[in-house]
């Protein structure tokens, strides 16, 4: 076999936390003066760029955040779990039960701020991490993921009896 399978589009969740839905207007001199809807539509066009399948969510809510996750439609995430980064055991377990990988991202650099930014429960178990780039975090997030999956270290994913080439 000469191992040349195309493989099927990536499906990609990119999940946001709290507050971030006031991404333009929150702290814009730390977080910047894109809205989370401007950052999402340069996502999708660099993901329709690279044959990305991306679903955009965004919570305040905890558990909102991990039923998402629970839904398991999807192969890989990028996660900016904003205040959850650094307080949730629960979220952690959530993205380690799903068995996803996940690329980490932060618009600021929480280790350079106040010291409870730099308790973190994620970074440890992410695949790779962008923080302190605004929006480009995301963008290079998304083509660690394209890069991983076309390497085929992203196994491809089925759900609801779905084949996990289809
Ligand atoms: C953030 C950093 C977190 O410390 C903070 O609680 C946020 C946003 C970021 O993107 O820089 O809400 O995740």
């Amino acid at each position: 076999m000469s191992g040349t399978v195309e493989r099927r589009p990536l499906r990609l969740l990119v999940l946001n936390g709290p507050n971030l839905d006031l991404l333009g207007e929150r702290e814009p001199a730390i977080y910047g003066r894109e809205t989370l809807a401007e950052i999402n539509a340069g996502i999708a066009a660099r993901a329709a760029e690279l044959g990305i399948a991306v679903d955009f969510f965004q919570s305040n809510h905890e558990g909102v955040l991990i039923d998402r996750l629970h839904r398991r439609d999807f192969d890989a995430a990028i996660v900016n779990a904003a205040g959850l980064t650094h307080t949730s055991v629960s979220l952690r377990d959530a993205l380690l039960a799903v068995e996803r990988p996940f690329v980490e991202v932060h618009l600021s650099d929480p280790a350079t701020r106040e010291p409870f930014r730099r308790v973190n429960f994620l970074a440890d178990v992410a695949v790779a991490r962008f923080v302190g780039l605004r929006a480009h975090g995301y963008t290079l997030a998304l083509e660690e993921l394209a890069r991983r999956w076309t390497a085929d270290l992203i196994p491809a994913r089925a759900w609801d009896g779905e084949d996990a080439n289809g």
